[in-house]
């Protein structure tokens, strides 16, 4: 469970208040039928006041919680790591800057490169008291990043954004990612088609001299059997009062799927296996389906008899690492 830090549950409470639930649900209808989309946009698609609002409302919480569970796993295989500054690209109203130091508190810098200067004034206003310095002193550029030669960073964050751009842009973007010396993590909704384009980006950053960090244990080809089905992993996400109106939706959370993909040039850190499939239990035994080192898919079963691997193996979660 990814919960969003009080203080941005304070702001973004604030910032809702005043906004008619009306307006949220009809902003809502007509931005989460593009948004499943996953069609390259010509212009933003989330553009005014109404828009920026309503996305902080029902998508930043999921958006927020996909990026810190990816880079949970980063900080799991680089415990000695800290990234001093990063970049966060298509940033929006600034989820993966709340996430990145939030797994990273002693992060020091960020800058947020977004195209929409709505988009940037509410993310401006949600970060005004937070807790964290990095966030409230955070650089805000407004600019296109097809028009932007990025500075380096330590973390360079995208996330949600691939599936607005063509695949031309996307190509030309992971080459200018390439060329970064720190982490590269890229993170998409975690459907067939958000698989595809992590894939592609993976592959670009593997021929252009990166190695993998998360999720994936190895930096062969990707084994899953493609089209018929897709790597991704869940983050469950609390739903507040104003989240749950915007969405009209009845429960109290949300999993939100997400793939990712986290990669360096310089750094270099695997886990020995991944879990891919929520661990199926039964008496006396847990089944992982694990993407190996190897670069396979295979089921572990772990039983009882195994004592602390079994213990181990009931206490692991999709997504986590296991050893070989
Ligand atoms: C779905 S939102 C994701 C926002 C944020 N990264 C998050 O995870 O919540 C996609 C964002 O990418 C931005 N974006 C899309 N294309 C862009 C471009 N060419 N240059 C800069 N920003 C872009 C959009 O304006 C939007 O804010």
């Amino acid at each position: 469970m990814a919960d969003l830090p009080q203080d941005l549950r304070t702001a973004l409470d604030a910032a809702l208040s005043s906004v008619p639930g009306a307006q949220l649900t009809a902003t809502f209808q007509r931005l989460s039928t593009r948004y499943r989309e996953e069609q390259a946009a010509t212009t933003p698609i989330m553009a005014t006041p109404a828009d920026v609002i309503t996305y902080s409302a029902y998508r930043m919480p999921a958006t927020f919680a996909a990026v810190r569970s990816a880079l949970e796993q980063v900080a799991l295989q680089l415990p000695d790591f800290t990234p001093a500054q990063q970049l966060d690209i298509g940033g929006g109203t600034g989820a993966a800057l709340w996430a990145a130091t939030d797994v990273w508190p002693a992060l020091s810098a960020a800058t947020v490169l977004e195209q929409v200067p709505e988009a940037i004034a509410l993310g401006k206003k949600l970060a005004l008291n937070a807790e964290s310095p990095t966030v409230r002193d955070a650089t805000w550029t407004t600019g296109r990043l097809d028009q932007t030669t990025f500075a380096s960073a330590d973390l360079v964050t995208v996330s949600y954004v691939l599936s607005e751009l063509s695949p031309a842009q996307q190509q030309d973007l992971v080459a200018q990612l390439a060329t970064q010396q720190g982490l590269v993590a890229l993170i998409e909704p975690g459907t067939p088609g958000g698989y595809e384009r992590i894939v592609a980006a993976r592959d670009q950053l593997i021929a252009a001299g990166h190695r993998l960090i998360a999720p994936c244990p190895h930096n062969l080809a990707c084994p899953i059997p493609r089209g018929r089905d897709w790597c991704h992993f869940t983050s469950r996400v609390n739903r507040s009062a104003v989240h749950r109106r915007t969405k009209g939706a009845e429960l109290g959370f949300e999993d939100e799927k997400f793939s990712y993909v986290v990669t360096s040039p310089t750094l270099q850190a695997q886990a020995a296996n991944r879990v891919v499939r929520h661990p199926q239990q039964r008496k006396g035994l847990v089944s992982l389906r694990l993407c190996t080192g190897d670069g396979e898919l295979r089921e572990e079963i772990v039983s009882k008899r195994q004592g602390v691997l079994y213990r181990a193996a009931r206490n692991t979660e999709f997504g986590d690492p296991w050893p070989g």
